[in-house]
């Protein structure tokens, strides 16, 4: 087949290319700078060059920055597009932005999916949908819920977007929860989410040892809260099998069923980083922690309301596309999770970052 993928410099698109790739299908990527895309197409991109254009684009611009010849030359000719691409910010600063790429951009990709033709569009969109709710559905959320950042509601807003499309051509709504490194390798090429905490731990680690007093370092987390992590070659998988798999309107929360208590993460960082002055303790008012643990819980504010409740994200969506495809379901052990998170936390670019 013949796949336009937005977002393809990203963390999920490079994977998403690379299986397409591996699969024989032909990929037109759309970047906002070729030269971004160098590393991939030197390194793990290289043996597929002749299945990969790429187009340099921006989705914020109408048909996506391409000329008319080069839209013209697309009409008839893409069987299927991703829209990866987003911006990824929780900051209220960045609302104007993340509304223009996440909705005004999400506009202009279905604009240009109609005018060349291309009969479906899976759209990547985010778990976190649900907003500041603790029950998630695989439905389209009322758009008028309360929403922890601007982030989600752009997304949520996106959703509505691409739905109205269904009578045009095939959506798919694809919604994974917080995309974490490979399961079999622990690889990762992110700084979102689960590393953005754990880099927070590493500064804490790197503290403690100048200042040698054996003194604990507290983090303020409640234990039996769970955080929904999905390896990121599960994520793949299943954007692979919705390719063929799903229908037109159909929604798919892309989620963990037995997802990992904090304490787990607490338990494996503790160990992987040998920190044993890391003490996990039940959230306290400001005013009695340190000034080190302020300064760490500052900077995790963004993820403050992630850290304080469990959401139940029924994927039974998922299940089935995924039994359809001959694709096995989530089993994210301790095993694995140990493995993604020693991945970031022993890469010595990262320590040393
Ligand atoms: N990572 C997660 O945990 C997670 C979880 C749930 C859902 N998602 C969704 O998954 C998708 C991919 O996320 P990711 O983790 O791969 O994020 P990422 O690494 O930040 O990739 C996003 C890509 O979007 C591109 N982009 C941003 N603005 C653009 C614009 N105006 N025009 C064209 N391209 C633009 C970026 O291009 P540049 O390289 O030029 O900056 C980047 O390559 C997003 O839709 C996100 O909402 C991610």
């Amino acid at each position: 087949m013949n796949i336009l993928i937005t977002g393809a410099n990203g963390f999920l698109g490079k994977k998403l290319s690379l299986k397409l790739l591996e699969q024989g299908h032909e990929l037109y990527l759309l970047v906002r700078s070729r030269k971004r895309l160098d590393a991939f197409m030197q390194g793990e991109g290289s043996d597929f060059s002749r299945q990969i254009h790429i187009l340099e684009g921006d989705v914020t611009e109408e048909h996506l920055g391409l000329n008319r010849e080069l839209v013209h030359s697309l009409k008839g000719k893409i069987d299927a597009l991703y829209h990866s691409a987003a911006l990824l910010s929780f900051d209220e600063k960045d609302r104007d932005k993340t509304f223009k790429v996440n909705v005004g951009g999400t506009e202009n990709v279905l604009n240009l999916a109609l005018e060349i033709n291309c009969p479906k569009v899976l759209y990547i969109s985010t778990a976190y949908t649900v907003g500041k709710e603790i029950f998630g559905a695989e439905a389209l959320y009322s758009a008028d819920r309360r929403f922890v950042n601007p982030y989600e509601a752009s997304k949520c807003e996106a959703e509505h977007l691409v739905y109205t499309f269904r009578e045009k051509l095939d959506i798919v709504i694809l919604r994974p929860a917080i995309i974490i490194g490979d399961s079999r390798t622990g690889e990762a090429d992110t700084n979102f989410g689960l590393y953005g905490f754990l880099k927070g731990i590493k500064i804490l680690k790197k503290r403690a040892m100048r200042r040698q007093d054996g003194q604990f370092c507290r983090i303020y987390l409640d234990p039996e809260v769970a955080q929904n992590f999905v390896p990121v070659n599960y994520v793949i998988d299943t954007l692979d099998a919705a390719l063929i798999h799903a229908e037109n309107g159909g929604i798919f929360n892309i989620t963990n069923p037995n997802p990992p208590l904090q304490s787990d993460v607490y338990e494996i960082v503790k160990e992987v980083l040998d920190f044993p002055q890391l003490e996990m303790c039940v959230p306290l008012s400001s005013a009695e922690m340190t000034s080190e643990e302020k300064a760490f819980h500052n900077s995790m504010s963004i993820f403050h309301s992630y850290f304080q409740r469990t959401i139940d994200f029924p994927s039974d969506n998922t299940q089935k596309l995924l039994a359809d495809a001959g694709v096995p379901m989530l089993q994210m052990d301790r095993d694995v999770l140990t493995r993604i998170i020693a991945g970031y936390l022993l890469d010595e670019a990262s320590i040393s970052s």
